[in-house]
Formats: C-alpha cells, structure tokens, sequence
C-alpha cells in the first residue's frame, strides 16, 4: 500500500508546536514573534500568498506587519524599507515576496535583509550554512525545510545508504534541497534540465524530489519500486474538458500505484512551507531574546 501523506496534517502539527513556542517565549521573556512581510505590485497570487502568511503569522500569535508597496515603488524605497525593518527591535522576521516586479533587482534586497531576520533563508549567510552542513546555526529555507520533515517522518534522520534525487538546481529549492539530504547522508544527485537520461537517473532514487515547474514530467517508470516521491512542483492545466486544475510535477494517478510514499499536489509540501515560515520566525524570535 502506497502511503500519501497529508502535508495539511503535518503542517498542522508544526503549527501547534510554533503556536506553544510563540506563547512561552511571551510569557517567559515577554517578547511576541514579529513577522513583516514585503510585497511590491499587484501580482495576484502573489497576493493570495502573502495573504495567507499574514494570517497564518496572526494564528500562531505573532504581530504581523504587511507593507504593501505600489508597482511603481523604486529600488531606493524598497532598500529604505528593509532598512527600517532591519532596525526594528519587534521584527525577527523579514520576507520580501518574490518575484519583483521587473523593474527592481531582488538579489540586493535580499542580501540587504540582516541574515538573522531572513526567514526565507535566502541570504548568502543562511544558504552558506546549509551548503557546509551548518544546520543549526541559520535559518533554513522553508521549502525544503518542510520537504524534508516527510523525509525524515519516512526515513528517520540518517539516511545513510539511500540515493536521493533532486529535479531542479534552484537557489530557492534544488541546491538547499540537495544540500539538507547530503547533510542527513544520502547519496545525492542533483539533475536538472541538462541532465542525460533522466527517466533512468530518476529510476534510481530511493528518495526523488522533483522541483522543475514542468505539470506532470515524472513518469510512473522513473519512479523505483517502492520509493519515496516529494512533488514540489504547481503548475496550473487545462483539462480534457476545458477545467483548470492544479498538479505538480509527477504524474500522481500512475506514480502513486508504484511509490511507496508520495506526496499529492495540492496539499503535500505546500502547506509545509508556510508552517516553516512559522517556525523560522519563531526560531529568531527566539534566539533574539537569548
Ligand atoms: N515566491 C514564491 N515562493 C516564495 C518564497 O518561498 N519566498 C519568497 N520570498 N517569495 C516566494
């Protein structure tokens, strides 16, 4: 029996955890979680994301600082923003949504926010850690963070012995992703779009995670007998029957009949990284009050 796991069930249980850590840390040292989250323009699902980091930041108790910033906002007010934030003792957290709008560079800003408030873990400082192992020192970034509590839920922490595979390089995902499995032991590859012979690469993961942004690439035969299967990707189609779904980027009905574990879309690794935001918040929050 293949298990698929219930990314809104895991994520609920980190957000338990979060709400507990957010509400000793008050009563202990007085201090409340703050998180601000940056979005510039008007990008609808960038809204709806933000949208639900905010709420979700107000669930778990923490203040929630939105700025929500006109498309026609310069590089030089957005700097000045993260400045500000950078300064202000009741912000542990700082996200600016991604992407930009195309006028602004987003690689200054980021690495403008203070590493110890980048809950996003995109920070050259936070990414470095993960790249050396360094796991407890950062803040890790929330997608793979999140893909990796179903690897360990299904494989324990040491995954010694087991070859892993990453579809996609990213900075956001693939190469943290990649990292995090080295970190736990596996064997990894790393496989991207220059990748010879994917199916077969993929043939041999005991874990595969694919994050190529391309609707249903992994076949049913890329999938080894048995293996665990994270699908990170969501990509919206049109159907047969002209009706808008979303899927990720393994094709679940027949990949699903020869995993051994594998996460559907939506609701497997999505959730997960909104509770990981959560959690790094609280993390920093944490270590600011010492
Ligand atoms: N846009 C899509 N995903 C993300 C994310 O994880 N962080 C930020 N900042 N922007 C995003």
């Amino acid at each position: 029996m293949t298990t698929i796991i219930d990314g809104k069930q895991v994520a609920a249980s980190v957000i338990d955890a979060v709400k507990s850590a957010a509400a000793a840390l008050e009563k202990d040292a007085g201090v409340k979680p703050g998180l601000a989250v940056v979005i510039v323009g008007n990008d609808p699902a960038s809204h709806a994301y933000v949208s639900s980091k905010s709420r979700m930041a107000k669930e778990c108790g923490f203040t929630s600082i939105q700025h929500t910033l006109p498309e026609e906002t310069t590089q030089e007010e957005l700097a000045r923003l993260v400045e500000t934030l950078n300064a202000d003792e009741s912000v542990h957290g700082i996200l600016v949504q991604l992407p930009l709008p195309k006028h602004l560079v987003s690689d200054p800003i980021i690495q403008s926010i203070r590493p110890e408030k980048d809950v996003d873990g995109l920070h050259v400082v936070n990414a470095g850690k993960v790249a050396t192992g360094d796991l407890d020192g950062g803040l890790v970034s929330c997608t793979p963070a999140g893909a990796m509590v179903f690897v360990r839920r299904t494989h324990g922490n040491d995954l010694s012995g087991l070859n892993a595979v990453v579809i996609g390089r990213s900075n956001l995902f693939g190469k943290p992703m990649s990292a995090l499995l080295l970190a736990a032991n596996a064997t990894v590859t790393t496989a991207h779009s220059r990748t010879k012979d994917l199916a077969a690469v993929c043939r041999n993961a005991d874990i595969l995670v694919a994050a190529v942004g391309r609707a249903e690439m992994v076949k049913a035969d890329w999938v080894k007998p048995g293996a665990t299967v994270i699908d990170v990707g969501i990509n919206r189609i049109t159907t047969a029957e002209g009706k808008s779904r979303l899927v990720g980027d393994v094709a679940f009905e027949d990949c699903v009949k020869v995993a051994g574990v594998i996460t559907p879309v939506p609701g497997g690794v999505g959730p997960m990284t909104i509770a990981m935001l959560m959690a790094n918040t609280v993390i920093a929050a944490y270590r600011k009050a010492g």
